[in-house]
């Protein structure tokens, strides 16, 4: 398959681990961990992947400027600022929320890059997308805008590629995984994933623990990335709503708030693996993952979960944790 243009800044192939001792218990199933934690320090997770695509035409159009969006804290701006500034580019960084009162993650991180950030409220983020477009009207330099998360059918080629280094580590390795796992915050990673099964015909299940919103909410969001995915691509992939497998009732007390389910998981996983997983996305999947497990309803017994980073995104969390 020919995959768009794009940069590889990523540092793939990244490994795959068992999880060794905190299902221990669940004879029934085994499951294996995808480190895309480890796709690069500033650079982590899985945003990267998305920003090797959407960075690629960014320069193509010749933009000296990028603007994006997301929470205060958000992994995906970071990652954004990072990888423009080692291209040489600048960022604008459009973000939900008030400054916060300790400066620590990954918001810290934006600052000492010298990133421009747009601090604006929950209210005027719902047209966040009509203020990224003023700004790029204001801007002196021709800026590229990258939606949120960098969830677009472009940002899904990364992990349509990353399907396909999936497929092929399962190969090399012969592992017995039957079922992808991962979390879902704008939709991008789960519809490139999907995309890579759909492309490649493969028998991979790939299912999503939401962390925000409803099943339905990102049924529609994720068919909307598949389907202009094939327009602009010019695919005709055979495909309908019930492929896109979420598990619900995860989200809590909702995005970005976290309270004593997610914080024991950190601990306990952190304790029982020594790999730590984000409150905001990883937690939350994890969670979904071991109660589903726990019940004997996950769909899939041999499951490969994609630790999607965020590290930075703890220490925003220090008192709860
Ligand atoms: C660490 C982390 N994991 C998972 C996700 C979810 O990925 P997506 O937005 O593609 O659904 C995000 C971003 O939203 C993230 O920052």
């Amino acid at each position: 398959m020919n995959l768009a243009p794009h940069l590889n800044k990523t540092i793939t192939p990244t490994p795959i681990t068992a999880i060794h001792h905190f299902f221990k218990d669940l004879s029934r199933y085994r499951v294996w961990l995808k480190r895309d934690d480890l796709t690069g320090l500033e650079l982590s997770g899985n945003k990267v992947r998305k920003l090797d695509f959407l960075l690629a035409e960014a320069r193509a159009e010749d933009a000296e400027r990028i603007i994006t969006c997301g929470g205060v804290h958000s992994n995906h701006c970071r990652s954004t600022a990072f990888y423009a500034t080692q291209l040489g580019l600048k960022t604008t960084l459009v973000l939900r929320g008030t400054e916060p009162k300790i400066k620590t993650g990954n918001y810290l991180l934006n600052e000492v890059l010298d990133a421009d950030i747009h601090l604006i409220s929950a209210r005027e983020y719902e047209k966040v997308d009509e203020v990224m477009a003023e700004i790029r009207e204001a801007a002196s330099e021709k800026a590229y805008i990258i939606p949120e998360g960098g969830s677009n059918e472009i940002g899904a080629w990364g992990y349509v590629k990353a399907f396909m280094e999936i497929s092929e580590q399962i190969s090399v390795h012969n592992l017995p995984i039957d079922t992808i796992a991962v979390a879902t915050g704008s939709g991008g990673t789960h519809a490139g994933l999907l995309l890579g099964k759909l492309l490649s015909k493969s028998p991979l299940n790939v299912v999503s623990v939401n962390v925000c919103d409803d099943a339905d909410f990102f049924v529609r969001k994720i068919g909307t990335i598949i389907e202009r995915f094939c327009r602009r691509y010019n695919y005709h992939l055979n495909w309908q709503d019930t492929d896109i497998h979420i598990i619900d009732g995860f989200v809590g007390e909702g995005y970005g708030l976290i309270g004593p389910t997610e914080t024991d998981l950190i601990r306990r996983f952190a304790r029982s693996e020594g790999i730590i997983i984000d409150p905001v996305y990883g937690a939350k999947a994890m969670r979904g993952l071991e109660v589903h497990l726990k019940q004997g309803t996950f769909p899939g017994e041999n499951i490969l979960f994609i630790h999607t980073g965020g590290i930075f995104g703890l220490f925003s969390y220090h008192e709860q944790l």
